[in-house]
């Protein structure tokens, strides 16, 4: 007992000599920094004044009160009276949480959150009435500036998809890629498409006249082997609506789409803009991405 006395006094004298080391000489005549000095002091031996007496009594104290009936392998539980603080305690965070939902901190009340997010979309709406019937031009230079700030860091300044980094959007889509989705089907643009498309829509020698035939933007005697990818992506592959997306060309819908939800393909992965841009930002950037088509 002596010792642990001994040794929590050396530890706050050495806690209150090293903090008066560093803080001493910017204490000075200050009111606040001296209160602060003080209560420091008055924590410190508050806790080794609760720390001791709960070490004295781990060593002293015995077990009393009423044992209950069950026993685990002979360890026995008693049954004590819940602790008056703990109980209160308890009903109080449940009284407190009743008034926080209604009348501390209502869902529906103001918060500083909610009022930024309405400003952003006042803001937006703004935005979208104001250009709503843009000029194919400005649009195409809406879309330049988008295109430059979101996504020429992955498909670099002139679009080509920086060495295979990211998709090359001067043209719809490679042989490569089209033979991967034939292959391994898709489910990315699920908000739009939820059906997806199935694997394997065709293989071998046939899949690859498909992927040559949709990579030169279906030019040419049509391979017998289309009918298949006609029923969902049309006859002229410009899509169906909910259906399959536009494989010719990037039609509005289809890079609506592809904003959405983002693409994992064989060249890796487009991350979803849903909520970033706005439905005006979207048709500027098909425009935009139509105008660097070769
Ligand atoms: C059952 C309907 C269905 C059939 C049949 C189908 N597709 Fe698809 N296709 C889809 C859907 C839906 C998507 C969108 C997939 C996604 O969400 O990732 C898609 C995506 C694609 C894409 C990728 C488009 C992109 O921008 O990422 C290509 C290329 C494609 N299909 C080509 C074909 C070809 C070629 C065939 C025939 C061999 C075919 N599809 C058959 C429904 C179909
Ligand atoms: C973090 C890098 C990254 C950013 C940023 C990015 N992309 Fe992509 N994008 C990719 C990758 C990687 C692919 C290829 C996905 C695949 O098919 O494997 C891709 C594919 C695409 C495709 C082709 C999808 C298809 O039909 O297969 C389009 C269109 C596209 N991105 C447009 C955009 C636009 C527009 C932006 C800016 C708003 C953008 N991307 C921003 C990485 C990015």
């Amino acid at each position: 007992m002596k010792n642990i006395v001994i040794v929590a006094i050396a530890i706050g004298v050495i806690l209150m000599g090293l903090t008066y080391s560093y803080v001493g000489d910017i204490i000075g005549d200050d009111i606040v920094n001296i209160i602060t000095i003080l209560a420091a002091l008055v924590i410190l031996v508050l806790a080794i004044g609760v720390s001791l007496k709960y070490v004295n009594q781990m060593k002293n104290d015995t077990a009393s009160g009423e044992l209950a009936d069950e026993n685990w392998d002979g360890i026995g539980e008693y049954k004590n009276e819940l602790p008056i603080g703990w109980a209160l305690s308890f009903l109080g965070t449940m009284v407190w949480a009743a008034w926080y939902w209604t009348m501390g901190y209502p869902v529906w009340a103001y918060s500083q959150i909610g009022e930024w997010n309405e400003e952003v979309k006042a803001h937006k709406a703004e935005y979208e009435a104001q250009w709503a019937d843009a000029s194919q031009s400005d649009l195409k230079n809406m879309g330049k500036s988008v295109f430059l700030v979101q996504c020429a860091p992955c498909h670099g300044y002139t679009g080509d998809g920086l060495d295979g980094k990211a998709a090359d959007l001067t043209q719809r889509m490679s042989k490569e890629s089209i033979l991967y989705t034939i292959q391994n089907g898709g489910h990315n643009f699920k908000s739009t498409y939820p059906g997806g498309m199935p694997a394997n829509m065709a293989t071998g020698e046939s899949a690859e006249q498909i992927a040559e035939y949709v990579a030169s933007g279906m030019q040419g005697a049509q391979p017998a082997g289309y009918a298949v990818c006609a029923g969902c992506h049309g006859p002229d592959g410009k899509g169906i609506p909910g259906v399959g997306p536009n494989i010719v060309a990037f039609d509005n819908a289809t890079m609506a789409a592809i904003l959405k939800d983002g693409k994992k393909g064989n060249i890796g992965t487009m991350p979803s803009f849903d909520g970033r841009l706005t439905p005006v930002q979207v048709k500027a950037l098909t425009t935009y991405i139509n105008s660097i088509q070769m």
